[in-house]
Formats: structure tokens, C-alpha cells, sequence
């Protein structure tokens, strides 16, 4: 019998995908012990932590905060909710003790400032940029086999700058925006055709900006029917905008950035990687030649695995979709530009 929140689950009122999802976390949480480090215990990574708790497929969370008694505090609140959600994951919490992390399979790595509203992630550079520098270094230090996953903003650059800093190999440093990007998207599509969020499928590549991102609307389907045999064009763009600016919208109404959607979106990659389960996602990449870009992450369609990024798929892209995604590289590769003093 499985469990979700404390409660049994029937099987058979979930969709197949799910089924797969559940069975995979239950019988991996059976069979491994899987450790993951989230560094940031404030809105993202507490989010983090606490999904990937109610997943169950890993033994251990090792939340990292640098200010004083945080992540222990979270770490404690989390775990008092253990017994309700019905979940067996140990969570524990550290004040900048990294010895605490010591053989993490995955790291994740939310600590920075977030943005308040009318701010773009760009301008997070100065301060967020020593801080991803310092942390990946101090979380090899202890797990030197981790797979990196990078959440801090701005986010394509960070994990480029982990790349240049750390040196390890590329399928090890995972950028999170684009499953972000691609469920606001799906939400987006969800609404303009009246149907659960279930039956839409759609991606959004690029750059993790309000003009980078590339919803890719033309290969947007409803349970496999394109979505403009529905929605008139107007109505398409008015999705595809609504999804570019879905985190200045969040921003704007909470008066700092969201938390719930990222920590699930970076909870689903880990548990890709936990349970080796070679699904899709849009992830911030390390491109030597894939579509035509070179040195630079940016958001492409990667299969996720226990190797981390096991693959980068190259859809064809319409000739449009491939120059949006030629000038948001340009939008990156300038933010890039901004990292000379961290990395000299
Ligand atoms: N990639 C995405 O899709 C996405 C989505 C949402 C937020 N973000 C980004 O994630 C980051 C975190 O957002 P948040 O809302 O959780 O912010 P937050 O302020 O709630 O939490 C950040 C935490 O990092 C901690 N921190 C700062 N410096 C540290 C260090 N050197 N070592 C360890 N911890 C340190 C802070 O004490 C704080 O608790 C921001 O940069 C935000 O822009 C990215």
C-alpha cells in the first residue's frame, strides 16, 4: 500500500504518469539512501526541502542557511510536519557547517537575495554571484560527487559561473528555470483553453528572463492536438506574455519572488536524478555547439538521470523560435559578461 500525505492512495484514480512517479519514489526510498543538500533555507529552499520530504524518496535533507539557528529552525519545523504528510525523510538543518553534507548525491543551491517587484533578475549579480562562488566550492569540499542544481538568480549566469569556478564535468551543474517557466506556462495554457493543467503539454527554452524565455507556443498541444486548433492567435500571444513576465507578476503581488512553484520545479529534477527516471525537462545547460550556441547554459530540453544531464535533445526549431532563441543567448552570454571580477 502507498501512501500520500498520511493518507493510502488508490491507484487507481491516478494518472499513469503519476503512478510511475509514486512507484518510483516509494521503492527507491525502499532500496537506497540517497542524501541531498539544499543551501538556502529561506522561501525556495524550504519549499524545496519540504516537497521533496512529501516525495519520500530521499533519506536525508541537509538544509544550509547562513544566518545563525535558520535552518536548523526550518529544518525542525519541517520535520514536526512528518507525522502529518506521512513522510519517512530525515531533515536536518546547519548554520554554514558543510561537514553536515558531507556525501550528497544532489545539491541544490538557493542561497542569494530573490527580487523585490520592478527589479530584474540580472540586477541580483553583484551580491549573488560571490555567494553561488563560495557555496559550490564549500559543498565539493564535502560531496565531490554531487550533482549541482542552481537556482539562485540570475540564474543562466550562475550556473555558467559554477561551471568556470568548479571545473567538473558539465552533466554534473544543472541550471532550474525552464520547468519553472514551462509549468507557468502550462497553468497559462490551462486557463485560455478551460481544461486541467493535465492535458497540456508545452516548454519553454531559453533564457530563465522576462524577454529571454521562449515559450515554445507553436508546439504547444492539448492532448496532442496543437493548441491553435482551440485558441485564435491573439489568444496565444496574450499565454506566451502572460508567461514571460508569470515571476514579475508573482513579484509584484508578494513583494518578493515565489517559492511554491520553483521548490516544486526543482524537487521534480531532483527527484529525476534520485530515482534515474530519464524524464524531460528544460534545464540550464553548458552548450558546445547544440543549437548553434556555444559557452553558455541556457535553457534546452535535457533528459534527466542519476548522471545528472544525461542528454541534450535537439528539437527542430521553426525558423522564428530560432532566432528568439539566438537573441536571448545574446541577453545571456551579456549577462555573462558581468562575471569577469568574480571569476579573476
Ligand atoms: N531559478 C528560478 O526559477 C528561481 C525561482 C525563484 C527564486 N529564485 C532565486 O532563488 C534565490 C532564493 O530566493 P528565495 O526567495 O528563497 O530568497 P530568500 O531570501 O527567502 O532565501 C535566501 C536564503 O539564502 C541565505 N543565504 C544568503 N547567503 C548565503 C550563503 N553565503 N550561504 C548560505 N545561505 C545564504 C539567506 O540567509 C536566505 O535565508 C534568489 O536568488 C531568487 O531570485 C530562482
Amino acid at each position: 500500500m502507498f501512501y500520500s500525505l498520511g493518507r493510502p492512495i488508490d491507484f487507481k484514480l491516478l494518472r499513469q504518469d503519476d503512478k510511475l512517479d509514486l512507484q518510483s519514489s516509494f521503492e527507491h526510498s525502499k532500496t537506497s539512501k540517497m542524501k541531498v543538500t539544499v543551501v538556502g533555507a529561506g522561501a525556495v529552499g524550504a519549499s524545496c526541502a519540504e516537497y521533496i520530504a512529501i516525495k519520500n524518496f530521499a533519506s536525508e535533507v541537509v538544509l544550509v542557511d547562513i544566518k545563525e539557528g535558520y535552518a536548523e529552525g526550518k529544518a525542525m519545523d519541517l520535520m514536526q510536519c512528518a507525522s502529518l504528510n506521512g513522510f519517512d525523510t530525515k531533515i536536518t538543518g546547519s548554520t554554514s557547517d558543510y561537514a553536515k553534507t558531507a556525501g550528497s548525491k544532489v545539491a541544490v543551491i538557493t542561497s542569494g537575495i530573490p527580487r523585490k517587484p520592478g527589479m530584474t533578475r540580472e540586477e541580483l549579480i553583484g551580491i549573488n554571484a560571490g555567494i553561488v562562488k563560495e557555496v559550490s566550492a564549500n559543498l565539493l569540499k564535502h560531496s565531490p560527487d554531487a550533482i549541482i542544481i542552481v537556482v539562485s538568480n540570475p540564474m543562466d549566469t550562475m550556473t555558467y559561473l559554477v561551471h568556470k569556478a568548479t571545473g567538473i564535468a558539465k552533466n554534473r551543474i544543472i541550471g532550474m528555470g525552464g520547468a519553472l517557466d514551462s509549468a507557468r506556462f502550462k497553468y497559462r495554457l490551462s486557463e485560455a483553453l478551460e481544461c486541467p493543467t493535465s492535458d497540456v503539454d508545452g516548454m519553454v527554452i531559453g533564457g530563465h528572463s522576462d524577454v529571454g524565455m521562449v515559450p515554445l507556443i507553436e508546439k504547444a498541444a492539448r492532448n496532442s492536438v496543437p493548441v491553435s486548433e482551440f485558441l485564435s492567435k491573439e489568444r496565444m500571444s496574450q499565454v506566451v506574455e502572460d508567461t514571460k513576465v508569470g515571476g514579475a507578476t508573482l513579484t509584484k503581488l508578494l513583494g518578493t519572488s515565489a517559492w511554491y512553484a520553483p521548490g516544486a520545479a526543482v524537487s521534480a529534477l531532483v527527484q529525476a536524478i534520485a530515482c534515474d527516471q530519464k524524464k524531460i525537462f528544460p534545464c540550464s545547460a553548458l552548450l558546445e555547439g547544440e543549437y548553434g550556441l556555444n559557452d553558455l547554459s541556457i535553457g534546452v530540453p535535457c533528459v534527466l538521470g542519476a548522471n545528472g544531464i544525461e542528454r541534450i535533445v535537439e528539437i527542430a526549431l521553426s525558423d522564428a523560435e530560432t532566432a528568439k532563441m539566438k537573441e536571448s543567448a545574446e541577453g545571456v552570454k551579456k549577462t555573462n559578461g558581468l562575471l569577469d571580477s568574480v571569476l579573476a
